[in-house]
């Protein structure tokens, strides 16, 4: 049997868009999907089913909601309607994306509930809380606060001090008051279900689990046994798992009384719900799954595996193996939890309310190439739980010398020598190329870095050995050969020999770079590579396409942008967040139906002058245009074929949206729009610059 992985990344909060901190997460995971996906195992490919959700359940959603105006249901319907531009902006290739607030949610959660009460691991017992008389609501710690009740402090949360720092029970706090409504809260008892997370069975359990060799990263496997072996007030309890209304939840089932599971209960179990609805959609089928998600799940071999950040650890290595284990079959405890650390900008921590100042999405539309960040966050990348820092110079230097200046400069440098003079064709690699065989062979060193999550190891190998390819192109000097009388053999075998140095460095920089990659096997007229692909070479004989280039410099412009520095530099928080409410309030006071200049500002047109106009092979409307943007390219799919032979085309200007974010289309990516003119009547006009305006120029 292939081996069988099914790999989860931890479920966002419904209640905001994606931040930084979760792309990196799904970056992680998706470059160690994308590998193992390149694996074959003896019997066959390695199947991988990849799925993730929104975590919908719980009293901030609710009340998020409520202050929106809306139902639950809206208000986490329009989150998740959000997210697929995400995904598939940063090639996110999740098999499937759920929902904690779902049918098969509800019924796993339920189910588990069940088994784990028949085990009598589930009982209940009252609870004496904090409760809002005017809201008619139980108080979670973080909507109270009050006087501190070592200091003093005024308004201090129910937990702990900013002032003096000392830990209390909310029921502590002097004069206390709800955050919600106010009122001053009153002491109200209910019953609440507990899960026996200090059922002796249960630590035993936890104990063997944990040290299964492999299974979790030391750090992580130590901060577990310190709460498991944690004594006096830091023992480690049983498990409050419901909550009163109002709440947005699971009901807990079987009773009459109105009572739900508690969001951190139902939250893990979404990975599980997002898989049985994966399977029972058919999408695990089309995609050649021929198990149910029953027999998948506790299928001997197969491994299940979750990419979470160090905050939830606790959650993941021991509550969630033990609702496992203890619910029985086909439920079956995980085989990894691997664990990352946080990312900040620049030193800076992120804040869940401020994000880092870099926003994804804007990103994304600033027309920034989504490669670059995975680039630049795998090369951060490693196997400890250790914080990562974005630093903009950085990423600067490691996108334009390494990526593009080092990988990319092989193809460029040697790729139109072949075309021109030999008509695309390769000849057969020369015997004495050590540096050939030398890079075949680090396939199983690199895939052994993947593997085991060292993805910036894996890229200081791949850039070594790019290196070394330039270094041997810097030898033979293909463009003194290109000139010597006599040449031509010498030239086409060291461009030959160089592009097969290249195709092996896109094999290993594929999981990370899969849209360059697709380009790549584009371009050299090859079926998607696989792992294995690293022992064969390309035949003499083999014929590439033209080359185009494929990929850009990051810009310092371009930073600048993401960042907002452009106009506002170094912005703290209470200026921006002044800046914000200044700026809603100038949004308010544009009249109906009109929009405002500075929504208007975020157009970027630009002039773009059309260096090619192609047909679209099956495409009866559109035109292909290749843009130059003042340096850089675009690629345009344009409905424009009606009315423009594409020789008429080339050469002209036009204007083009450059900040719209690229759209996938059957035909190819286009990355913005052209700008024309239609009426009632037939014909379409392209908008064009007066006499003097020049690519890359901003229309205002
Ligand atoms: N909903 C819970 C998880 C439930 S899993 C059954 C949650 N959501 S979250 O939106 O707050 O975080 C989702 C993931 O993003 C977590 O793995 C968290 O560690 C990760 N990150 C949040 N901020 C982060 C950074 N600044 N950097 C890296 N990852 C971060 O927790
Ligand atoms: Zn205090």
């Amino acid at each position: 049997m292939p081996r069988r992985l099914f790999v989860t990344t931890a479920l966002p909060y419904a209640n905001g868009a994606f931040h930084i901190g979760h792309i990196m997460e799904y970056i992680q995971a998706d470059i160690w999907v994308r590998f193992q996906r390149m694996q074959a195992d003896a019997d066959g490919p390695r199947i991988v089913h990849f799925v993730g959700a929104d975590d919908a359940h719980g009293a901030p959603i609710m009340l998020a909601a409520e202050k929106a105006g809306q139902t639950p249901e809206e208000f986490i319907g329009a989150i998740q309607r959000a997210r697929k531009q995400y995904l598939d902006g940063f090639h996110l290739e999740y098999d499937n994306w759920h929902s904690t607030h779902s049918p098969e949610n509800s019924a796993l959660s339920q189910d588990i509930f069940r088994r784990l009460k028949a085990k009598n691991l589930v009982y209940s017992k009252p609870v004496e809380q904090f409760y809002d008389p005017v809201k008619g609501m139980y108080l979670a710690d973080r909507y109270l606060k009050g006087e501190c009740p070592n200091c003093g402090a005024k308004d201090q949360y129910g937990d702990a001090c900013e002032n003096c720092s000392s830990v209390y029970g909310a029921t502590a706090l002097k004069n206390p008051y709800s955050t919600l409504s106010g009122a001053m809260p009153v002491l109200k008892t209910s019953d609440h279900y507990f899960f026996k997370l200090s059922d002796p069975e249960c630590v035993a359990f936890l104990r063997e689990w944990l040290q299964v060799p492999g299974r979790l990263q030391p750090q992580v496997v130590n901060k577990a046994w310190e709460w498991l072996d944690g004594e006096g007030d830091k023992a480690l309890g049983d498990w409050d798992i419901s909550r009163d209304p109002p709440y947005f939840g699971i009901r807990v089932p079987d009773i009459a009384e109105e009572k739900y599971l508690y969001v951190w209960l139902d939250a893990p179990i979404g990975y599980l719900a997002s898989l049985k609805h994966y399977f029972e959609s058919g999408k695990a089928k089309a995609k050649g799954e021929s198990i149910t998600f029953e027999e998948f799940l506790c299928a001997e071999d197969t491994e299940q595996i979750h990419f979470i950040g160090k905050d939830i650890i606790y959650f993941h290595t021991l509550f969630w193996p033990a609702m496992l284990k203890f619910a029985g079959a086909p439920y079956k405890a995980p085989d990894h939890v691997y664990v990352h650390g946080f990312i900040g900008v620049s030193g800076e921590k992120m804040s869940k309310s401020r994000g880092t100042g870099i926003d994804p999405l804007r990103y994304l539309e600033l027309g920034m190439n989504p490669e670059w960040l995975r680039y630049y966050i795998a090369a951060k990348l490693n196997a400890a739980v250790e914080d990562v820092d974005f630093n903009p110079d950085d990423f600067i230097a490691r996108v334009n010398s390494d990526l593009v200046g080092k990988y990319i400069n092989i193809a460029s440098r040697c790729a139109g020598f072949l075309t021109k003079k030999f008509g695309g064709k390769l000849v057969a690699v020369e015997s004495s190329n050590a540096l050939i065989r030398e890079m075949q062979s680090a396939a199983k060193s690199i895939a052994e870095m993947y593997d085991s999550r060292e993805f910036g190891k894996a890229l200081r190998d791949v850039m070594a050995l790019a290196d070394k390819a330039n270094s041997f192109v810097d030898q033979v000097k293909p463009w003194d050969l290109a000139k010597k009388a006599g040449g031509e053999a010498a030239l086409q075998q060291a461009c030959s020999d160089a592009l097969q140095m290249f195709r092996l460095l896109t094999l290993y920089l594929k999981p990370i770079l899969p849209k360059l990659a697709q380009d790549v096997e584009r371009f050299f007229a090859i079926p998607a590579l696989a792992w294995n692909d690293a022992r064969n070479l390309l035949p003499a004989g083999h014929v590439i396409k033209p080359y185009q280039h494929l990929m850009t410099r990051v810009e310092e412009k371009q930073l600048g942008a993401l960042f907002g520095i452009e106009s506002v530099p170094q912005v703290t928080a209470p200026q921006r967040h002044a800046e914000k409410q200044h700026h809603a309030a100038k949004e308010q006071s544009v009249t109906e139906g009109t929009i405002s200049i500075d929504d208007f500002n975020k157009l970027d047109l630009r002039v773009a002058k059309i260096v090619k106009a192609e047909h679209v092979e099956g495409a009866d409307k559109l035109l292909k245009l290749t843009l130059d943007v003042g340096g850089t390219t675009r690629t345009v799919f344009a409905g424009i074929k009606a009315a423009y032979a594409p020789e008429a085309l080339e050469g002209q200007l036009a204007v083009v949206v450059a900040n719209l974010a690229p759209r996938k289309m059957k035909f190819g990516v286009s990355e913005g729009m052209v700008l024309a003119a239609s009426g009632d009547g037939p014909g379409i006009f392209l908008i064009s610059p007066g006499a003097g305006a020049g690519p890359g120029m901003r229309v205002k």
